[in-house]
């Protein structure tokens, strides 16, 4: 499968994330929670070396309870601090907010005993496209955040969200792109929506994902769209396609429009929630 990039903008982004980073205490990571593996880019490692992190799982509504809970604890045991997340909602936002707290408390006491008692801990929000950080940031900037910027001694143009006396956020989320390291990577981008469809050969994409979903939820397929049991995925398209009447003009069956309906009762949560990628053993 072929993707498009753009080298171009993925280098300003870099260069952009590289200036941002070095203004900050914290890095917030947003990963897609149905895919975490595939939606973390790993630069974010280096750059995020000797710098406290955080990890969200966003879009945990969509993705499965039980193995949430077993990212968790994988980013624990990781010495990275994580939570799952709905950025559409705000009463989230609380929990992010104690996390924080936590993860700068080493650094507000350092700069404590150093006797610097009236300079914030910033934090910066990065993450692949679309896996909601500008949703988290007007989530979590909410009401009751003031914003600061352009002040004698805050950087020249920065917008830094005011979360209370401790604690600031920069208001421009950093951009990641997705690394493709192998062409799973690309396929499970593809199944959450992060590649644009047009990019994309839609069949060979269902076929994939019925691939996984018939060994990861066993049933599941066949008992929503009312299917006879069936291990061959090309088998399964064709047989949805049938049942849900996808049919070319001359009466074919149009595996396309089959594969479209899949893709998107899968993104909007139909098929129930459900992960992909699980933690690394
Ligand atoms: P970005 O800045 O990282 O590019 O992502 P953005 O916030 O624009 O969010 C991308 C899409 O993901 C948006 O949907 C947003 O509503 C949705 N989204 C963000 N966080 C969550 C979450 O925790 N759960 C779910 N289910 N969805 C989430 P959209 O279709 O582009 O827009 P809209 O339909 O919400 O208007």
């Amino acid at each position: 499968m072929q993707y498009q990039w753009y080298p171009g903008h993925m280098t300003k982004a870099k260069r952009q994330m590289q200036e941002d980073i070095k203004l900050v205490d914290l890095v917030i990571e947003l990963v897609d929670a149905r895919i975490p593996l595939s939606s973390h880019n790993p630069d974010i490692d280096v750059l995020g070396q000797n710098k406290s992190r955080l990890v969200l799982l966003n879009k945990a509504d969509l993705a499965d309870e039980a193995k949430n809970e077993a990212w968790c604890e994988y980013y624990k045991k990781q010495g990275i601090y994580a939570v799952r997340l709905d950025a559409r909602n705000r009463a989230g936002m609380k929990q992010v907010q104690d996390v924080i707290q936590e993860a700068c408390k080493e650094k507000l006491e350092k700069n404590r005993r150093r006797g610097i008692l009236n300079r914030p801990v910033r934090a910066m929000v990065a993450g692949i496209p679309n896996v909601g950080k500008s949703t988290f940031i007007n989530s979590f900037a909410g009401k009751a955040c003031a914003k600061t910027g352009n002040k004698p001694g805050v950087t020249k143009g920065k917008q830094w969200i005011r979360l209370n006396k401790n604690v600031e956020l920069l208001d421009t989320p950093g951009i990641l792109w997705p690394k493709f390291e192998d062409q799973r990577i690309g396929l499970h981008l593809a199944y959450i929506g992060s590649i644009k469809d047009e990019l994309l050969d839609r069949d060979e994409v269902a076929v994939s994902l019925i691939g996984e979903l018939t060994q990861t939820y066993p049933g599941l397929l066949a008992k929503r769209y009312n299917l006879t049991e069936e291990a061959e995925p090309v088998k399964v398209l064709e047989k949805l396609a049938e049942s849900r009447g996808c049919l070319k003009k001359g009466g074919e069956l149009d595996c396309g429009k089959a594969a479209v309906l899949l893709s998107d009762d899968f993104r909007s949560g139909k098929l129930g929630r459900i992960t992909i990628e699980l933690p690394p053993v």
